[in-house]
């Protein structure tokens, strides 16, 4: 017996929320009967959307990949670039939490559980985002405390993010990076808010879930504990 917003989300329809707005809009049947908002299903009922029979609880998947530069985080790329998806054999519908750009590498997951997705990339949680970067020059302790403080992309100021400075010389920077917000290039616009460029971005971790030894291109499975840490954070 579970909620049917739950049940179509199991299904791979979509999140919770997604699938909420399905039943409201009369989309969803059981039992032949249009569906209501917080209607009880179990393994018995006859579900359907948009007339196509659903059930058989979809396998739920959840990857990690080490995104390789060169790729874009989409399902489908419409100039037919090589997308996030080409590197992954699932026979599933599967979503990209969050996004890294063509030339940012390093962990991304991937998944077919919505809710999940959405959890992990609502600003809300504030889920904690490592990167390792290189800059070009020197980065001066002004310059990463007001990193660390916020400094301004498009106007909005960023949120407290931590910033560790590993290597330098004079024409380098090798940074750690922690952010818990996802907009739209982040690290490279608060490293050029203060007059920095990136040259290379990799994301190292997601939570306290590590990218690890895992080979560019490669992806695996996460394991049960790994799976429960994120729905728990
Ligand atoms: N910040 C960026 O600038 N690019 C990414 O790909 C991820 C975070």
């Amino acid at each position: 017996m579970l909620r049917l917003n739950k049940y179509l989300a199991d299904c791979g329809i979509g999140s919770r929320r997604e699938c909420d707005e399905l039943i409201s809009a009369g989309f969803v049947k059981v039992n032949g009967k249009t569906a209501a908002l917080g209607q009880i299903v179990d393994d018995n009922s006859h579900v359907t959307v948009r007339g196509k029979r659903v059930g058989d609880k979809q396998k739920l998947y959840y990857i990690m990949l080490n995104k390789p530069k060169g790729c874009v985080t989409t399902v489908k790329d419409d100039l037919g670039r090589k997308t996030v998806m080409d590197f992954v054999d699932v026979k599933a519908r599967l979503y990209h939490v969050g996004r890294l750009d063509y030339d940012t590498e390093g962990l991304l997951l991937l998944t077919n559980d919505g809710d999940l997705s959405n959890k992990l990339t609502h600003p809300r949680n504030e889920i904690n985002k490592t990167y390792v970067c290189r800059i070009s020059g020197a980065l001066k302790e002004n310059e990463r405390l007001q990193m660390e403080r916020g400094v301004l992309i498009d106007g909005v100021k960023t949120a407290r993010a931590k910033v560790r400075i590993v290597e330098q010389d004079q024409h380098h920077t090798r940074c750690e990076v922690t952010i818990h917000e996802g907009r739209n290039h982040q690290v490279k616009k608060m490293f050029e808010a203060v007059g920095k460029e990136v040259e290379f971005l990799k994301r190292i971790a997601v939570g306290d879930l590590r990218l690890g030894g895992l080979n560019r291109g490669e992806y695996r499975f996460l394991n049960d504990s790994e799976v429960e840490y994120l729905k728990n954070l």
